[in-house]
């Protein structure tokens, strides 16, 4: 039986205040609400990140998560956190390749490959991330361009390797825009998705693997995105930052 995931990536927002209001109202929300059992993860900005771990209940169903790690394990990386800090933090789960690393710091395949191998060799989940732009589903060339992502940054990984990495297929034109991937979108991608696994690992495996689906995800279309059968969850942006409408979609897992 895959997990079922319920991630928020708050990406570059909330001050320390609001950062702690934020964890501490989706914890007791989860733990009075939420009955079913949806892994729920965090992913604040990385200056908070032993701040929100203060704020986690110990029973573990609410975990901690990076939005990013380096591809090196220590170094002359001014700025950088590395994989080894992350797991002496206490934090479990890392976002690797979100499109907008791959825009705004041109994350290339490659990397990505190197980035999983160090979040893997230091004990992390990766929740890695695939996607097409417009353009790129527009000239029919989305399914090619999300197969050659996973092949390129995880089809190195061992068979007991890979079933340690958590997908999230994340459309990059529903991502922010309130332009959220039809049922129809997200189940046809997301098979894609585990099929290609399939091919390479085996249908257990595939069937095994949690595939998120992350893209202007909301309280309001969750439960008809979570009802697709290869929609195990949701990678959350926006919808993340209120505590309320993120517990809403949590239950929607649940
Ligand atoms: O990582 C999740 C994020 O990219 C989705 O953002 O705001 O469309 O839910 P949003």
């Amino acid at each position: 039986m895959r997990k079922k995931i319920v991630a928020g990536n708050w990406k570059m927002n909330k001050t320390l205040d609001e950062a702690t209001a934020l964890v501490s109202e989706v914890v007791n929300m989860v733990k009075d609400e939420v009955t079913g059992d949806v892994q729920v993860v965090l992913c604040p900005p990385a200056i908070y990140l032993t701040t929100v771990r203060q704020y986690l209940s110990g029973d573990g169903r609410v975990a901690l998560g990076a939005q990013n790690c380096h591809e090196k394990a220590s170094g002359a990386y001014t700025g950088e956190v590395s994989a080894p800090m992350l797991q002496s933090i206490g934090v479990q789960y890392v976002i690797l390749g979100h499109s907008e690393r791959r825009q705004y710091f041109r994350e290339t395949n490659a990397q990505l490959a190197e980035k999983v191998n160090q979040a893997l060799a230091n004990g992390l989940t990766p929740i890695f991330c695939c996607g097409e732009s417009l353009e790129q589903r527009e000239a029919e060339i989305h399914q090619v361009f999300v197969r050659t992502q996973l092949t390129e940054s995880l089809f190195h990984l061992s068979p007991e390797q890979f079933a340690r990495i958590v997908i999230a297929y994340e459309p990059i034109w529903a991502i922010g825009t309130g332009l959220t991937a039809s049922t129809g979108q997200a189940q046809e991608m997301h098979d894609l998705l585990r099929r290609h696994i399939a091919e390479k690992y085996g249908e257990e495996a595939a069937q095994s693997t949690s595939i998120l689906y992350g893209g202007s995800c909301n309280e309001k279309n969750a439960p008809e995105l979570f009802a697709c059968p290869d929609v195990d969850g949701g990678l959350i942006g926006g919808a993340s930052l209120k505590s309320r409408e993120f517990t809403n979609i949590v239950k929607a897992r649940q």
